[in-house]
């Protein structure tokens, strides 16, 4: 498995100093940005855009950008994404008519690409584009909002999805997204994940590096 990566959400982020968060987030030892765009169409809620995005990265922000589209449809916004600096961009099946051209399209516009799996959806919609894929991003809450349960269904779907990624051989990251917190994330790590987003687990405390710290002690037992 591939070193564990630790991704903030900034949808838990004070958004009145968006830049100062990000900044303090990443020297409290984090990996990357999760950055959720929300389009109260695909979820029921409104959040940010490439301009976002493209304000981070000049505001110096040099880490990975990690998009996760919850946006119907996905193709239109995607190049605006990769001009604005996305590293990452993950969409949602459900939003996109043609999911192999999806990915081809982020790929053609220098990102790597993720796919997102609703707690609902059925792990076989990686049939024909596990291989095509960097990311795989599995859903332990239904998107929309912050702060919700994690769903324990998502382990066993973390062990399935495990296995198909280490069968491919390919160096395919498992992420994990919803309710993943200190007292969770050693039995998530267990379950195959690598990449573990944390919104309200980290924004909501004040140390940030004592969170970080923290999942990180946990991944490691
Ligand atoms: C939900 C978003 C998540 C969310 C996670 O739709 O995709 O990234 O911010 O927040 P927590 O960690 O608070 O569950
Ligand atoms: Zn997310």
């Amino acid at each position: 498995m591939q070193s564990p990566v630790i991704a903030p959400s900034i949808l838990s982020a004070n958004f009145a100093r968006l830049g100062e968060e990000v900044d303090a987030v990443l020297a409290a030892g984090a990996d990357w940005v999760h950055f959720d765009v929300m389009d109260n169409h695909y979820v029921p809620n409104l959040t940010i855009g490439p301009l976002v995005c493209e304000a981070l990265r000049r505001h110096g922000v040099t880490a990975p950008i990690d998009v996760h589209l919850m946006v119907e449809p996905v193709d239109r916004i995607v190049p605006d994404f990769a001009r604005a600096g996305a590293s990452l961009i993950s969409f949602h099946p459900e939003a996109s008519k043609h999911v192999h051209r999806t990915i081809q399209l982020i790929k053609a516009e220098g990102c790597q690409a993720g796919l997102v799996l609703n707690p609902a959806t059925p792990v076989d919609v990686l049939d024909y584009v596990l291989e095509e894929l960097d990311l795989v991003l599995l859903m332990s809450v239904n998107p929309g909002f912050g702060g919700q349960a994690f769903i324990p269904s998502a382990l066993d779907k973390l062990r399935r999805v495990r296995e198909r990624i280490d069968a491919t051989g390919k160096p395919i990251r498992l992420e994990i997204d919803g309710g993943v917190k200190p007292d969770n994330i050693r039995e998530i790590a267990a379950a195959g994940a690598d990449t573990f987003v944390a919104g309200s687990a980290i924004f909501g405390k004040p140390d940030y590096a004592a969170v970080v710290a923290q999942m990180r002690d946990e991944i490691a037992k």
